[in-house]
């Protein structure tokens, strides 16, 4: 898969370089690209915003410069991807469909956000552009949600993560649970006692304690997943670990 992101601030993503996606992109199974903004700008002040249409505070970026951007990295196909605060909630199911993209390009916001203009020329020329929310708080700019997002969807690229059935297990997984509590070794620590059943070499005990604590769990902590819950693919889940 290929990724690009356009950012005024590189730096940010060096992050990327480490661990699972930065083994991803060296192993040639992601091929991760950052660029400037301001390497698109033609004034000697490399200005990328200027003041909103209509008045108001803040700065707006600029759709010429995003635009001459957006032209030189997406591919025909691309899917643009635009974090903010006012998108549409980036959630597993979204990781999940972006993976399966060729192409993602990341258009990192900063100020007010990217004139409107540049997401409706990239729709109106038969790309898709997801506007998306890492959650509901703001922060500075689109570059840790990209970061957020970029690594969510990294690990479901197949070979990424070296044993995939840990996809399966963990929260916001195929059981539409939280992930039960998890414990090692030692068995007994400070006074503590990892639960009796997880020693027991009990198979079956173990898989009915774990599903009753991700439903507890889920239950205390997620009640809004509860009543999403699909009886049946729990049950099918259930057999298959
Ligand atoms: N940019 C600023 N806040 C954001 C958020 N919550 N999600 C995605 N992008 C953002």
């Amino acid at each position: 898969m290929r990724i690009d992101v356009v950012t005024i601030f590189p730096d940010y993503l060096r992050a990327l370089d480490l661990s699972l996606v930065g083994k991803a992109r060296t192993s040639g199974l992601l091929d991760l690209r950052v660029h400037d903004l301001r390497d698109w700008t033609t004034d000697r002040h490399r200005t990328v915003d200027d003041s909103p249409l209509g008045g108001g505070a803040g700065m707006v970026m600029r759709p010429d410069v995003w635009g001459q951007a957006l032209d030189a990295c997406a591919q025909p196909g691309a899917h643009l991807v635009v974090p903010t605060p006012s998108g549409r909630t980036f959630t597993q199911r979204t990781a999940e469909a972006l993976s399966g993209e060729e192409q993602l390009v990341f258009a990192c916001g900063r100020y007010e956000g990217i004139d409107a203009r540049v997401a409706e020329r990239h729709r109106a020329a038969g790309g898709r552009v997801s506007e998306l929310s890492i959650g509901d708080y703001v922060l500075n700019g689109g570059e840790v949600a990209t970061m957020v997002m970029v690594e969510a969807v990294a690990r479901l690229l197949p070979g990424v993560i070296g044993n995939p059935e840990s996809l399966v297990e963990e929260s916001h997984g195929a059981a539409g649970l939280l992930e039960y509590p998890v414990y090692t070794r030692p068995p007994s620590w400070d006074g503590y006692d990892a639960p009796e059943v997880l020693l027991s070499g009990h198979h079956a005990r173990i898989a009915r304690w774990r599903r009753d604590e991700a439903l507890r769990r889920t239950a205390a902590r997620r009640p809004d997943m509860i009543k999403d819950l699909d009886a049946a693919a729990l049950d099918k889940h259930d057999r298959a670990v």
